[in-house]
């Protein structure tokens, strides 16, 4: 617990998702709340499909700040929320909710925002060129939009175009369109990108990269949204040729500052040591 004591006065957030035992947000959250002093708690929420607007309830009645949203409940919470942020609007999907006092659910979306930081606290500037995504689920979206909302020219690719497509029509925007390749034309298209990112699955398991690097330009930025591995396949692949790179992790630790901001009343930092804290299964000690 982040300060060994919980009162009545201890303020009190949470992750619900299904599963959520694997979460590092708990961790996450904890080490702030004990690193800042703060009496607050934060606990894994295990809410199974479809009992979402029952657990929400019950945690607002139960005098919880708020909650972070994950797999599979983001686009539920998104439906349940009163008051959405633009960007969990972009996003169609809320990953952080907060309870205010007359009893309405205030829906955000930061994983658009903490990729955002991650490059920038990494020392990349996110509208330096051109990107190309892989993927079209969730994490694509969330990206792609904080990109295009940062005049970002956005390209997309995945293994099933239509999914794409419909991602691509989503994010409508007349000045600055989301243009979608042929998932067989992505390595061809990486040599006038300025930064790559990878949101599909492949680099976790042996199903190989999900690109070549053959043909990026030395300037290209490669960042993954996988953290664990924290160097992916892709990544380690990238640095041995000297390309810039900017793990998945960061994304994880940047998006959660926004809920933290807001339930307990500190931006908290985002520094190495915590990074090294978040990825480590290491107890905290007393
Ligand atoms: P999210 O978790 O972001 O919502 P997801 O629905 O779990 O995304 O999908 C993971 C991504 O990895 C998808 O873009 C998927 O491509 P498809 O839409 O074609 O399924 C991609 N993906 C998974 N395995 C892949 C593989 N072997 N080759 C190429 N892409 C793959």
């Amino acid at each position: 617990m982040s300060n060994g004591s919980i009162t009545g006065r201890t303020r009190l957030a949470g992750v619900v998702g299904w599963p959520v035992a694997h979460s590092r947000s708990p961790r996450l959250h904890n080490e702030w709340l004990r690193r800042y002093g703060i009496d607050g708690a934060y606990l894994p929420l295990p809410v199974a499909p479809g009992q979402l607007e029952t657990a929400l309830r019950g945690l607002q009645a139960s005098g919880f700040a708020g909650v972070n949203v994950t797999i599979p409940h983001k686009q539920d919470a998104f439906a349940l929320s009163d008051v959405l942020s633009p960007a969990a609007r972009r996003c169609g999907a809320v990953n952080t909710l907060m309870f205010t006092p007359d009893g309405r659910l205030h829906g955000d979306n930061s994983d658009g925002q903490g990729f955002l930081d991650s490059l920038r606290a990494a020392g990349v500037d996110p509208a330096a060129g051109s990107a190309l995504l892989l993927g079209a689920g969730g994490a694509a979206r969330a990206i792609a939009a904080s990109l295009q909302a940062e005049g970002v020219a956005v390209y997309l690719a995945n293994r099933t175009r239509e999914r794409a497509d419909a991602l691509a029509a989503l994010l409508q925007d007349a000045h600055n369109p989301v243009r979608v390749l042929d998932w067989a034309a992505r390595d061809r298209a990486l040599g006038d990108q300025a930064l790559l990112v990878n949101t599909t699955s492949l680099g976790m398991g042996d199903a190989g990269l999900p690109c070549s690097l053959d043909g990026a330009a030395p300037t290209l930025v490669v960042s993954d949204i996988v953290y664990a591995p924290r160097v992916t396949p892709l990544l380690a692949e990238a640095r041995a040729r000297g390309l810039a790179t900017v793990e998945g992790l960061g994304m994880l630790l940047h998006q959660a500052r926004v809920g933290f901001a807001a339930w307990f009343g500190v931006d908290p930092t985002v520094d190495d040591s915590l990074f090294d804290f978040v990825s480590s299964d290491r107890v905290p000690g007393p």
